[in-house]
């Protein structure tokens, strides 16, 4: 296969910080691709240059037709790197392309700063929601995002204030490698709203939690009172242990079938930051919940379906894993799940009823897998005293697809 489209990352230095090679893969190119910034880098002359549309994908049809020439494009810093380059490699082939990297600008960021990049927690905020930000606040945690524009760094600012890390430290770090490079520095309680600040530029965090600050580790069983709910939740203990049933592992999709504040979707993708869910529920106001604390647990990614289950499963991309959390006893439930679940695949049913709880016996019958009690009591206030107070023992069955 040729390489007919090659991609460079080029800094803010623009073309006289290329590599020998990569100069000359750019001067050997008849038709060049990129952001009017990157465009406006080159010397003029008459090859065709196409600029990135809106939405980019828009001009993959555009760069398709010119295989039979030399096409390049000039990407920011390491194209793979929340770059241009994984959405070429996946609609091209890797294998038709030549890809020479520049510093991304976490490494950049990292050199100004003296951190350890393998320390560090990289995210991006640029074109995503600020929320994701929420699930990597953690005491001493050393971040680096990269921003959407000016705002971004008000918007972490108030979010680390309001989980009480407002002593954290702050860096941003504009148009670094180029001539209008600057820093600026402060805590995460001050305001960032006035200072001036370049839209292109990338933020340094390092967390430091305040004594009120919220603990909000990303291992599952967080408190109950950190999603808002109304009763219909899996409770802290029993949640714990659903979600170390249903193993989470990078990149797998959770079905959540009747997911009621979203509390396993949450901790499954707090879990592993590259992991997907579904929440399914058919309660109107419990939809409203599941997105609330989806925005305030860092998960704004969950996809939420409104619908009665099996009938709203239907069509849903094949999951890695399925939670059924309530309405086992729903006709052809099971079966559904069970049967678009992946090889390997894990499912967990929890049930308080009698009735279900029968189900899953039978279902234990047929296919094997681990049937467990798990009853829970919480120490509450009794008069001037304490006692047991115990929640409805729960039965879970759980059994991988071999
Ligand atoms: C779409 S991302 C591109 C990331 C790029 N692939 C990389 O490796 O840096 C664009 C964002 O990266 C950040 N960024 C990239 N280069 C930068 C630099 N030299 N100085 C400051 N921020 C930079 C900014 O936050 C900008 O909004």
């Amino acid at each position: 296969m040729t390489r007919w489209l090659s991609v460079v990352g080029l800094g803010e230095d623009g073309l006289e910080g290329l590599s020998p090679a990569a100069r000359q893969i750019v001067d050997a190119a008849e038709v060049l691709v990129g952001g009017a910034r990157h465009l406006a880098m080159l010397p003029d002359d008459d090859r065709e240059r196409l600029v990135w549309p809106s939405p980019m994908m828009e001009l993959l049809p555009d760069i398709n037709a010119r295989q039979a020439r030399r096409v390049c494009v000039l990407a920011t810093g390491d194209p793979f790197c929340y770059g241009v380059g994984t959405a070429l490699a996946k609609h091209f082939g890797h294998d038709s392309m030549t890809i020479v990297p520049g510093a991304s600008a976490f490494s950049l960021a990292a050199a100004r700063l003296g951190w350890s990049l393998d320390r560090v927690e990289t995210l991006s905020l640029h074109g995503r929601p600020l929320a994701l930000l929420e699930a990597f606040i953690q005491p001493a945690a050393r971040l680096l995002a990269l921003s959407e524009n000016a705002s971004t760094a008000q918007g972490v600012a108030d979010l680390l204030t309001a989980r009480g890390f407002g002593s954290s430290r702050m860096v941003v770090l504009e148009h670094m490698g180029g001539p209008k490079e600057r820093r600026i520095a402060g805590r995460a309680d001050e305001d960032w709203r006035n200072r001036d600040l370049a839209d292109f530029n990338t933020i340094a965090i390092e967390c430091l939690a305040d004594p009120d600050a919220i603990a909000r580790p990303r291992s599952p069983g967080l408190p109950d009172d950190a999603f808002h709910h109304d009763g219909q939740m899996t409770k802290r203990e029993v949640r714990a242990a659903t979600l170390s049933a249903l193993m989470p592992m990078p990149g797998q999709l959770l079905w959540d079938v009747g997911a009621g504040c979203g509390s396993i979707s949450i901790e499954w993708m707090r879990a592993e930051r590259h992991n997907r869910a579904i929440a399914i529920e058919r309660a109107e106001a419990r939809l409203a919940m599941i997105a609330e604390n989806a925005q305030a647990l860092g998960t704004p990614g969950l996809k939420i379906v409104s619908g009665e289950a099996p009938a709203a499963l239907e069509g849903l991309e094949q999951p890695d894993a399925v939670f059924i959390g309530g309405g086992a006893t729903g006709d052809g439930l099971f079966d559904l799940c069970w049967g678009a679940l992946k090889p390997g695949g894990r499912l967990v049913a929890n049930a308080v009823t009698l009735e279900s709880e029968q189900i899953l016996m039978t279902r234990h019958a047929e296919l094997g897998g681990e049937l467990c009690r798990i009853a829970v009591s919480r120490a509450e206030p009794v008069g001037p005293y304490h006692g047991w107070r115990p929640m409805m023992p729960v039965t879970q069955f759980s059994v991988v697809k071999t």
